[in-house]
């Protein structure tokens, strides 16, 4: 579904992406792991068209995206998500949610003018997809308030259902268990579980191993800019080459 070819990247004289290659299955979860500055987050700004590569491809639904605009994968349904979450602190829960939205008529100066009752239907129906977006997540009884009162974790719910607004089919977490506290990790997972299962294809940046082991049926290692290995979790928690990864990066 989605292909990453030798992709490089250089920021400085810090070589990010040192020619990384990936293979993403459709309708699978897949997790990519490595130490602090592996470059896993390079590549998927590179692959959600928020960083442009330097060398390398990206394929997406056998196309060539390589430097592809957000807004243009969004619209094939590519969507991400940040390891900051980027709510709106001035809107309301629903709001940010629906600020997600796509080619909402009312956007376009003449539409309102010109066709108001279509314009207001559209509004009411992706008003109602937003609800029921916050609902999924469970977060509905917060839909009108702001974002600041948010924990961690519901930050990072509220960022999933922003990125469900677009109707993905494949989806790019940026470490989302990161500051959420164990029981929400699991709610989380739950969530994520359901919309696999759904047939949205998910690729999973993580440090927490309960989330990769739960979720995952594909484990891919980078290290110093590279893809190091992929298998099973099992294979993957069991190879020395891992080990060495983590040890020589992090220690
Ligand atoms: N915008 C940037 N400007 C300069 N250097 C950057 C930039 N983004 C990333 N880097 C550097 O590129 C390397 C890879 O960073 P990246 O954020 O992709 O790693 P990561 O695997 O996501 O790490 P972490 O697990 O800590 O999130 C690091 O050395 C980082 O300092
Ligand atoms: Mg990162």
């Amino acid at each position: 579904m989605l292909s990453v070819q030798s992709l490089t990247k250089k920021f400085g004289g810090v070589a990010a992406l040192a020619g990384c290659s990936l293979e993403i299955p459709e309708g699978q979860i897949t997790a990519i792991i490595g130490p602090n500055g592996a470059g896993k987050s390079t590549l998927l700004n590179c692959i959600a068209g928020a960083v442009t590569p330097d060398g390398g491809h990206v394929r997406y639904l056998g196309t060539d995206v390589t430097g592809a605009k957000p807004y243009i994968l969004a619209r094939n349904r590519l969507v991400r998500t940040f390891q900051i979450s980027r709510e709106l602190s001035s809107l309301s829960l629903l709001e940010n949610v629906l600020l997600a939205r796509q080619n909402a008529s009312d956007e376009s100066f003449f539409d309102p003018i010109l066709f108001p009752a279509r314009v207001r239907r559209q509004q009411d129906a992706d008003i109602d997809k937003a609800m029921k977006l916050l609902v999924r997540v469970g977060l509905e009884g917060l839909a009108d308030a702001t974002p600041n009162i948010l924990s961690g974790g519901q930050k990072k719910l509220l960022e999933l259902a922003r990125a469900l607004m677009l109707e993905p089919r494949m989806v790019l977490l940026d470490e989302p268990a990161a500051g959420v506290a164990p029981p929400m990790v699991q709610v989380l997972i739950g969530i994520i579980k359901e919309l696999h299962q759904e047939g949205v294809t998910f690729v999973l940046v993580e440090h927490n191993m309960d989330m990769v082991s739960a979720l995952s049926d594909q484990v891919c290692v980078m290290a110093e800019g590279k893809d190091l290995m992929s298998g099973s979790f099992e294979q993957v928690a069991s190879d020395a080459r891992v080990v060495e990864a983590y040890l020589g990066g992090v220690l």
